[in-house]
């Protein structure tokens, strides 16, 4: 038995963020020396049977099947909210009423008005918080942040990115319900903005900084759908793309692009970043390697290099195996749980915060509103 002060916790979710969640919490101690052991407490989802099953299968404690009852538990410390967007807001403030740390799974809301409430509801609480915006521990987009942040890109005037699915192109796919409540806009609040460019925006604010404005388009390709839980055909009332021009707050100038129509692509996330010095791109496909371009190399040889991002001196990277062995999406998780536990005791909250995710979300809101519009928001508040 650990000597260390366990952190009991208690999850809400037993999808693939779920699991993705267990598996961190779960490994995190085993590689990270931290001042916290995690316990796997509790699990919580609506049917018996299956969350049970969940339980035993990742070695849960103890289950519940109304996630009111686990908040009210006093033998948990923190609530991990891994359930669809439409259970982030209510989970998330009655957790802070209680007094635990809370994590939510992205978006934070289905819209900023939402975020708002439980940024309130922590920050009036005094609880850790932290939204589940994993992308940035990928070893190699966290070495890029660490190379924007030590000049070595200049000015940077270009931020690129696109998150690119097909999974939606049949129009015989239903909307809502188990595994299809991302068609659903009462439940998801948002098609691929808040879904998809939600994670394009988060990493894009932490490497590049604030986005001052943007003008957006979206299109609904299938506009109706039969639904799941009522049988009934009813409108596709979800952004199936969109698109954006964004302009940062250090003048540089991007684009944003994600759909569910990309014939051929599954999750291709990339994004590139142009400096005055220095270029980077990363591919969510070959998610260990980074690409830099330095400008103040020979020109003979200067070209792109492709940076194998295993080594023991690469973010995280000392953590796990020897130098030239690659890890993958779930050491994503394990990385945030392991942030999240060392900030517990060290004063600064871990990255990023419910307010941070606040942000992103009034960066949605603004791209919808600019669909709408037809021009170009101001990102407020
Ligand atoms: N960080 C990422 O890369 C990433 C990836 C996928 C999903 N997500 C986010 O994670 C969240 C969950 O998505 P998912 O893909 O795991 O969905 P999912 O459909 O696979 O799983 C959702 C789970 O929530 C449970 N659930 C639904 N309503 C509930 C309720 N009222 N009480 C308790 N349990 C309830 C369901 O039974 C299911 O187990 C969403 O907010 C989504 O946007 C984030």
């Amino acid at each position: 038995m650990s000597s260390k002060q366990p952190l009991r916790v208690g999850m809400v979710g037993i999808g693939f963020m779920g699991r993705t969640h267990s598996n961190a919490f779960r490994q995190v101690s085993q590689f990270f020396d931290l001042p916290r052991r995690p316990v796997l407490q509790a699990i919580c989802a609506r049917s018996e049977g299956p969350v049970q099953a969940f339980a035993e299968n990742w070695g849960y404690a103890s289950h519940e099947t109304d996630w009111r009852k686990l908040v009210a538990r006093d033998d948990i410390d923190l609530i991990d909210i891994a359930s669809p967007n439409d259970t982030h807001l209510d989970i998330a403030l009655a957790a802070a009423a209680a007094g635990k740390m809370v994590m939510c799974e992205k978006p934070l809301g289905r819209s900023a008005a939402e975020s708002l409430q439980m940024v309130e509801a922590v920050e009036k609480a005094g609880v850790a918080n932290m939204v589940w915006y994993n992308y940035r521990r990928v070893p190699a987009v966290t070495l890029a942040k660490q190379l924007i942040d030590e000049g070595k890109l200049g000015k940077i005037f270009h931020y690129r990115a696109k998150f690119l699915q097909d999974w939606t192109i049949s129009k015989d796919l239903p909307q809502g319900g188990a595994g299809l409540w991302r068609l659903d806009k009462s439940v998801a609040g948002s098609g691929v903005t808040g879904d998809l460019l939600a994670h394009c925006i988060d990493t894009a604010m932490w490497l590049n900084g604030g986005i001052t404005e943007v003008s957006a388009m979206t299109e609904t390709f299938i506009k109706e759908r039969t639904h799941t839980l009522t049988g009934a055909v009813q409108p596709v009332t979800i952004d199936d793309a969109s698109a954006f021009l964004a302009r940062f707050d250090n003048g540089s100038l991007a684009t944003f692009e994600a759909t569910r129509y990309a014939r051929g692509h599954k999750a291709l996330y990339t994004l590139e970043i142009n400096g005055e010095k220095a270029s980077i791109a990363w591919d969510l496909h070959d998610l260990h390697r980074l690409q830099y371009f330095d400008h103040s190399e020979s020109g003979r040889t200067r070209g792109w290099h492709n940076v194998h991002i295993t080594d023991g001196d690469h973010p995280y990277m000392k953590h796990w195996w020897v130098p030239g062995l690659q890890i993958g999406y779930e050491h994503t998780f394990i990385h945030q749980a392991a942030d999240f536990i060392a900030a517990l005791d060290g004063g600064a909250a871990a990255s990023p915060t419910f307010r941070e995710g606040l942000a992103t979300d009034r960066v949605t809101d603004a791209v919808l509103a600019s669909a709408e519009s037809r021009r170009w928001e101001s990102v407020t508040g």
